[in-house]
């Protein structure tokens, strides 16, 4: 009989957002297709600017409105569409099955209530949990993401955490109803890499525990390497490459990956000057005609500055946006 596979927890198809203000029309996400299955990692990686946040924006239903609106694409959660506009954000989902934790978690904590108060809050408007049940609830959700002293810490406001105990709060707050889609959005840029360290294994610990689907956004693709089993790179508001995480890593196909890597420091890189991409990904109100990366590419053909690729298949589940490297190999695997 043949293998039945299970729909991906979280299927993006043909994701468009655009944004309006005054007489200005931009597209931030453009035909962006991206799945996430349950109990799986995906690192959506790019620069500033590409759509990472815009795109888990959209996921959740919390886009700037009115400004900003989904033009095209499904986003369909287990089966239930929440990009429908006639219908709305469907109920039960946002906060509940599907949570996100932001970049700079003291501008998401309320600075005038106990961080115990804020997780118990979540319990209570959510579940319906009695005072006592939800704060022992949220003793518990503290202890789970290894702060010490949780019953003590349950009174402390957050200006008294650290940034990384400020962090693990935020992740307390976003498992409280026991999700199925965690969305980290740079959880860790602010923290120091040891911090940073210890808030990664956290989430590999939760989500292994836990069988937690986890979309992580990050602007650096050698963390992904840690976190995810699969990747998806944007650039200018498309998806550029995907694929399995290790093979992205140790081949990639697109230029715009390859320089990404080119750019990560490293051990082996030490002393070495690391190759930086030139330019800066054009604003989406700008973006140039044919492919968007075309004027900071080194394999651009004449067809680059008319053509726009289409994301293309590769062998071994990947796809990538150039029809210069499709399914060629950079011949030289990731710089070093
Ligand atoms: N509220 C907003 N109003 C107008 N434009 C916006 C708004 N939010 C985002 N944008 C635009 O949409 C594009 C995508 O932004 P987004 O925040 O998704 O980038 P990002 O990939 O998350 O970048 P970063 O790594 O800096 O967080 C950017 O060009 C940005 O200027
Ligand atoms: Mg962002």
């Amino acid at each position: 009989m043949e293998a039945v596979h299970p729909a991906p927890l979280l299927e993006i198809e043909g994701l468009t957002v655009v944004f309006r203000r005054e007489r200005e029309r931009f597209f931030a996400v453009e035909g962006l297709d991206l799945a996430v299955g349950r109990g799986e990692t995906v690192g959506l990686v790019g620069e500033s600017g590409c759509g990472k946040t815009v795109t888990a924006l959209a996921v959740m239903g919390l886009l700037p409105r009115p400004a900003a609106g989904i033009a095209a694409g499904r986003i369909r959660f287990d089966g239930i569409e929440l990009a429908d506009p006639r219908a709305g954000y469907p109920p039960g989902i946002r906060g509940r099955r599907a949570a996100m934790v932001f970049q700079e978690p003291l501008t998401s904590l309320n600075p005038v209530l106990a961080v115990g108060e804020q997780i118990a809050e979540v319990l209570r408007f959510h579940l319906g949990l009695p005072a006592g049940q939800a704060r022992e609830r949220a003793r518990a959700l503290l202890a789970e993401v290894r702060l010490s002293r949780p019953a003590e810490r349950l009174g402390d406001y957050p200006h008294r955490l650290s940034g990384g105990e400020r962090q693990r709060v935020m992740i307390a707050i976003a498992l409280a109803c026991s999700p199925d889609l965690l969305i980290a959005d740079e959880p860790t840029t602010a923290l120091d890499v040891t911090v940073q360290a210890q808030i990664l294994g956290l989430l590999g610990e939760l989500k292994r525990r836990r069988r937690l689907a986890v979309l992580y956004i990050t602007h650096d693709l050698g963390l992904v390497s840690r976190i995810a089993e699969r990747v998806a790179v944007m650039y200018a508001g498309q998806l550029v490459e995907a694929g399995p995480a290790a093979a992205v890593l140790k081949q990639p196909l697109h230029p715009y990956t390859r320089a990404l890597l080119a750019a990560l420091p490293g051990p082996h890189k030490r002393g070495r000057r690391l190759a930086a991409i030139p330019g800066a990904v054009p604003h989406p109100g700008a973006r140039p005609e044919g492919c968007a990366f075309h004027p900071r590419c080194p394999l651009a053909l004449a067809s680059c500055r008319r053509e726009r690729p289409p994301l293309a298949c590769a062998p071994g589940g990947r796809a990538v946006r150039c029809p210069v490297t499709a399914g060629i190999p950079a011949p030289e695997g990731p710089r070093s």
